[in-house]
């Protein structure tokens, strides 16, 4: 059978110039909508669209300069090349350079806790891609960027850019059209808050969690549909700035892709005790009239969606949250 061509031979020269000096920061993300399964998993094209917020200063900062060899530093850590780690960021790597002997030091430095459902790959990916493609030189629109980072991790596409970004799932067979595009609606009161329930590495990966998930999930029949119309629904209730409506749809997307993996056979199970009782503090700062949604990706950590009026509320319930303002100018 042939593919169709990989975005790295449709998009990059075949061969690269020398790399220069060179680096770039991306903010992580966190849907509001959410991607949990795959329609093709080598070209890493999702089932459904889905829509995020960015974290603002909480990301990715990649610095890559030529060297005699590859190394790459995680937060400082020269990492051993046996690592899972190294072997991510040079498995992406080499899909640039396509053979070619090129040898890169890389650095990454995270904001954000790695590996805790914390979208640490989606920034890092896009940090990354931005930063080769800098240090080569390549001079491309971010829209093809966003379809390079795709490849590293599916969320690191919508972390191109700050504020709302809707990842369109697309059509086309070679994964062209499968790419992320920012939303224009500027919201200056809306608010993040982190809760840290769990920072440490998860145990299962999004990437096997979404494949246990499709393959012996019951419930996963129905979850492309609702994903794909709650993201149509998320992103008119941007454009309305329909607070209410937003967090009531992003919370019962985040309950129904849990449900999801509860589901599945066995079970897989991220949210911990900690997750269930904050949820249930959400509930109730909202009986008593607070403005406050909830939702969780691969991992225990709840992020708390709400505007800036209910920050008194939300900082006496939840005194140990990062509160992120997503729209707030960002320094250079
Ligand atoms: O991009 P990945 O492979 O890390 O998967 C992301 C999965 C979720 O964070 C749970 C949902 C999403 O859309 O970000």
């Amino acid at each position: 059978m042939s593919h169709p061509k990989d975005a790295f031979a449709r998009l990059l020269p075949p061969k690269l110039p020398a790399p220069v000096e060179a680096q770039a920061h991306a903010p992580s993300n966190i849907a509001l909508s959410k991607y949990w399964g795959k329609r093709d998993h080598r070209l890493n094209l999702p089932l459904n669209s889905s829509l995020s917020i960015s974290l603002h200063q909480l990301g990715s900062h990649t610095r890559i300069s030529p060297s005699q060899q590859d190394e790459a530093r995680l937060n400082g850590t020269l990492l051993p090349p046996e690592s899972a780690f190294y072997a991510k960021i040079f498995g992406f790597v080499e899909r640039f350079r396509r053979g070619q002997n090129l040898p890169l030091s890389i650095s990454t430095t995270n904001t954000i806790p790695t590996a805790a459902g914390l979208a640490s790959s989606a920034s890092g990916f896009a940090a990354l891609t931005r930063a080769l493609t800098r240090s080569f030189a390549l001079n491309l629109p971010d829209s093809a960027l966003s379809e390079l980072a795709r490849y590293g991790s599916g969320s690191a596409c919508r972390s191109l850019w700050h504020g709302f970004v809707r990842w369109q799932r697309g059509e086309n067979p070679d994964g062209s059209d499968s790419i992320a595009m920012p939303l224009t609606t500027r919201w200056p009161e809306f608010r993040l808050a982190i809760l840290a329930i769990n920072t440490s590495a998860k145990a299962v990966s999004s990437r096997e969690g979404m494949g246990h998930t499709a393959a012996t999930s019951p419930l996963f029949a129905q979850w492309p549909a609702t994903a794909q119309a709650d993201c149509d629904a998320i992103q008119r209730a941007v454009e309305a700035k329909d607070f209410p409506r937003l967090g009531a749809l992003a919370e019962a997307n985040a309950l129904a892709m849990h449900a999801t993996m509860q589901a599945a056979r066995p079970a897989l199970t991220y949210l911990t005790p900690q997750s269930w009782q904050a949820l249930a503090d959400v509930q109730a700062l909202r009986s008593q009239g607070t403005e406050v949604y909830a939702t969780m990706d691969a991992g225990p950590n709840v992020k708390l969606l709400f505007e800036e009026a209910s920050l008194p509320e939300i900082s006496r319930a939840f005194p140990d949250a990062t509160i992120i303002a997503p729209f707030a100018p960002v320094p250079d």
